[in-house]
């Protein structure tokens, strides 16, 4: 039998470092509302990201954000449009492919955490490792290590409902953080916390992206958060437009 990782080599080749780590082209996504009208909520999304890059989504409630974050992470589809992450048209992917890819190479922070309830702090920050392969020794160092950075060190063996909310939060971050994703997708990631605890934490999220070189897009309602990121987008009307002129990088396609 092969090792976890070469099978996952065989489902999704590593990514070629030339190609943007997630790009995103012509997305369409919209939902039936309840009176059975159609909810156009991306409406030809165009997005490119590269290894170590930043970009910050900004946009009033309802535009969509949550939305495209999911579809970015490959646990939405959409209507029409691609989405490649290292490369990899997701919607080509087998299920098994796709399971394999969001564990491996997307981290997400939700905008409403989901952690297991039933597990501990530690536990939840080894899961994905586990299912990645890592042995249990190197997955509880580095579930430790990561839960310890976010200032939860002391709460290692709680469970969620042993944990207030931003602490949850922080948890779910950790999560996230767990495989070195090649993408890292957070949707107000600071909700819940206090501006110190989110100071540190947004520090964390900005060192994972520049030192692993991760493509990281943030979700959030703090213009002084988003301002941190190289670029910095409004989704408004179903597209992503350039939302601070001056902001590094190329003006993202219309
Ligand atoms: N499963 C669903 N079925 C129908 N409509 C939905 C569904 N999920 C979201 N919507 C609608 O799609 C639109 C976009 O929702 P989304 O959660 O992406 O917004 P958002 O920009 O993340 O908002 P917020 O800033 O409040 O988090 C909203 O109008 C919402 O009501
Ligand atoms: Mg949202």
């Amino acid at each position: 039998m092969s090792s976890p990782a070469e099978a996952w080599d065989r489902l999704v080749p590593p990514a070629p470092a030339e190609v943007p780590a997630l790009s995103a082209r012509g997305v369409h996504k919209h939902y039936v509302g309840g009176d059975g009208g159609r909810i156009r909520v991306l409406d030809g999304v165009d997005l490119d990201v590269n290894r170590g890059e930043s970009v910050s989504i900004i946009g009033q409630s309802g535009t969509g954000k949550s939305t495209l974050l999911h579809v970015l992470g490959a646990l939405d589809r959409p209507e029409a449009g691609q989405v490649r992450v290292g490369g990899q048209e997701v919607g080509k992917l087998s299920e098994d492919a796709l399971a394999y890819l969001r564990n491996r190479s997307v981290g997400f922070v939700f905008q409403f955490h989901h952690l297991l309830r039933e597990f501990t702090a530690l536990e939840n920050v080894m899961m994905p490792q586990q299912i990645a392969g890592t042995s249990p020794r190197a997955a509880r160092d580095r579930a430790r290590e990561l839960l310890e950075s976010v200032g939860l060190g002391s709460r290692l063996d709680h469970t969620p409902a042993r944990l207030s909310g931003g602490e949850q939060q922080r948890v779910a971050v950790a999560r996230a953080l767990a495989n070195r994703p090649l993408v890292l997708l957070a949707d107000e990631p600071s909700g819940n916390l206090d501006p110190e605890t989110s100071e540190r934490l947004h520090d964390l999220l900005f060192g994972v992206s520049e030192e692993q070189g991760a493509a990281m897009v943030l979700v959030t309602h703090d213009l002084g958060l988003a301002a941190r990121a190289g670029r910095v987008l409004r989704l408004h009307g179903g597209h992503l437009v350039l939302a601070r002129p001056d902001a590094a990088g190329p003006e993202p396609a219309e």
